[in-house]
């Protein structure tokens, strides 16, 4: 690899040049009016000089032209910035529906990766090219924050919740991957790779460590029998809590009357928090699994649940484990749907 001098970062993502193209034209405005300014300055100096004893400036009071000038300048330079950068900030923030959901759970110091075939990694991530990426991201413990310059994507990572950020990497390569959000003594050092691969190649690394990796839903649907979560939620709404079958996505109604939709931070919040919001019918007997269950737990959790099904789009995958009925497709029982 040779050290080229570089002022940005190589472009690694389908996002990256449009990212710089607005940054460059931020830039060049910016520049140009510098310039103008530091000129016009130089040439007033000269132009307006005292050039006797006791001379008097004249005064002028005002022109139309020069106000409506200056204002309507700026306000197209600024309603293009915000439109344009309005643009990619909606690209960037809305989740393509086909992307392919890989989960990272961010601790003190280091990265966690969980890949959708069970793959996991620390400090290092490796994508296929050409794949819009989601990452459903959480910490254990303080706020990190995630960021590939490469690919021009940077979100933070806070412990409770979860957030995301998508990608599409467009060329192979190694890419540095740092935390961006000062998390302790050790910050500088929770720094790591994504390693961006061509589709067969991807599937060669994949395949080399898969006898030991499980799918996130699978491990998700052992800890559902381990935590006897099923001893309550059947497949059906005969159980003392609610089917979970085909929910994920889907607003659900609860007994203090408000509605929600039930995603991600909505499943987590019931696993942790189960008396925050108790759907209508029910009564709120659930105990909690705070300090039981880990970041990554919950997200094989969550992973099985909207593996039962629901309108999440990338995930929703027919409710081969719940349809007891369907004895008509029960050929495909046991096979995974995303496999
Ligand atoms: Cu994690 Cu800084």
């Amino acid at each position: 690899m040779s050290p080229e001098f570089s002022l940005f970062p190589e472009q690694a993502s389908t996002i990256a040049s449009k990212v710089d193209a607005l940054y460059v034209f931020a830039l060049a405005i910016s520049a140009f009016f510098s310039l103008l300014i530091a000129l016009v300055i130089f040439f007033f100096f000269i132009r307006f000089r005292r050039r006797e004893a006791g001379e008097v400036g004249h005064q002028s009071h005002g022109s139309m032209v020069l106000e409506v000038v200056w204002s309507i300048v700026p306000l197209v330079i600024t309603m293009v910035l915000f439109v344009w950068g309005a643009v990619i900030f909606i690209e960037m923030r809305t989740m393509p529906p086909d992307a392919t959901e890989y989960f990272a759970t961010a601790k003190q110091w280091m990265w966690k990766f969980q890949h959708p075939e069970g793959q996991r990694e620390i400090n290092h991530l490796h994508i296929p090219v050409n794949e819009k990426i989601k990452l459903t991201m959480t910490s254990e413990d303080v706020i990190h924050s995630f960021f590939v310059p490469a690919f021009r994507v940077k979100q933070d990572v806070l412990p409770g919740r979860y957030t995301t950020i998508w990608f599409e990497a467009d060329k192979p390569g190694k890419y540095h991957l740092f935390c961006t959000e000062y998390c302790g003594s050790h910050h500088s050092q929770m720094i790591g790779s994504v390693t961006v691969m061509e589709a067969d190649d991807y599937q060669a690394w994949l395949a080399g460590g898969a006898a030991t990796a499980a799918a996130p839903k699978d491990l998700g649907e052992q800890l559902f029998e381990q935590y006897i979560c099923n001893t309550c939620h059947y497949e059906d709404d005969s159980g003392r809590g609610p089917s979970l079958v085909g929910i994920y996505g889907k607003e659900a109604k609860f007994t203090d009357g408000t509605t929600r939709v039930r995603d991600d931070d909505y499943l987590r919040e019931s696993i942790m928090m189960p008396a925050a919001s108790v759907v209508e019918g029910y009564l709120q007997i659930m105990p909690t699994y705070q300090g039981q269950l880990s970041e990554v737990s919950l997200l094989q959790l969550i992973s099985y649940i909207k593996s039962l099904g629901g309108s999440a789009g990338e995930e929703a995958a027919p409710p081969v484990v719940a349809d007891a009925s369907a004895g008509a497709t029960a050929d495909n029982t046991g096979e995974s749907p995303n496999e």
